[in-house]
């Protein structure tokens, strides 16, 4: 019934986080997604913005996806939809509220090939002894990457996590310009002989930042 009226006007149920303040689940036109104030989180443009930097990964050659920012999970039905995606991904998120709402308003099943780990992406990263094939980083706060994922420290543990040739795919701003710090990553990777490529306005906005072991 939700689905049908939000062909008339959009119907948004609100849930509060302490991590991201107000979160609004909106059925429009038939789709629903999960925004904060100020972005969108999942479904949506951002499902689009990822979409776009999975296209330019070969996907039959991986066989493990680290993702770190499950947000809705709007990722994963992608991996799993339009790119059939079927082997193993482990999904990380701060965000108790978050990963309810993925399980119940959005129907993520975690089953024998999709773990969900409620835990902070720099703690988990930090105690990870596991390498994965693609490796993406969707951490937002509100609008913002949090400082520590934008640090060299935390970029040193993705390399680490990567395989000799693995992918990494990092949703990287929503500013205009690359900040110091993003520069600092996008330098860090091309000196550790992963081909980077920097894409922006993704969708009229986003940077995404593309990094292929060589
Ligand atoms: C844009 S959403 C992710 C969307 C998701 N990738 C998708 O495909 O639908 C950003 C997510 O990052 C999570 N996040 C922010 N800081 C985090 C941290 N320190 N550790 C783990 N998750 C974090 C938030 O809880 C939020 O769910």
């Amino acid at each position: 019934m939700a689905k049908l009226l939000s062909y008339f006007y959009p119907l948004t149920k609100k849930v509060h986080s302490d991590h991201s303040g107000t979160l609004e689940i909106t059925w429009y036109n038939g789709r629903k997604h999960l925004d904060t104030k100020n972005a969108n989180y999942s479904y949506g443009s951002l499902q689009r913005i990822l979409k776009f930097g999975l296209e330019k990964i070969n996907l039959k050659q991986v066989n493990s996806v680290l993702l770190l920012g499950l947000g809705g999970g709007s990722v994963v039905e992608t991996l799993r939809h339009d790119f059939s995606y079927s082997k193993t991904i482990t999904a990380v998120d701060i965000d108790p509220v978050v990963i309810d709402i993925a399980k119940n308003e959005f129907n993520l099943k975690d089953d024998a090939h999709l773990h969900v780990v409620c835990e902070d992406a720099l703690h988990y990263m930090q105690t990870n002894n596991n390498r994965y094939d693609l490796i993406i980083i969707d951490l937002f706060i509100d609008t913002e990457v949090p400082m520590p994922f934008l640090a060299l420290p935390f970029w040193k543990q993705v390399l680490t996590a990567s395989t000799s040739n693995g992918a990494i795919l990092f949703n990287a701003s929503l500013e205009k310009t690359k900040s110091t710090a993003l520069i600092a990553v996008i330098e860090f990777l091309k000196s550790h002989k992963y081909h980077t490529e920097v894409f922006e306005k993704v969708n009229n906005t986003n940077t995404l930042i593309l990094s292929k072991g060589l």
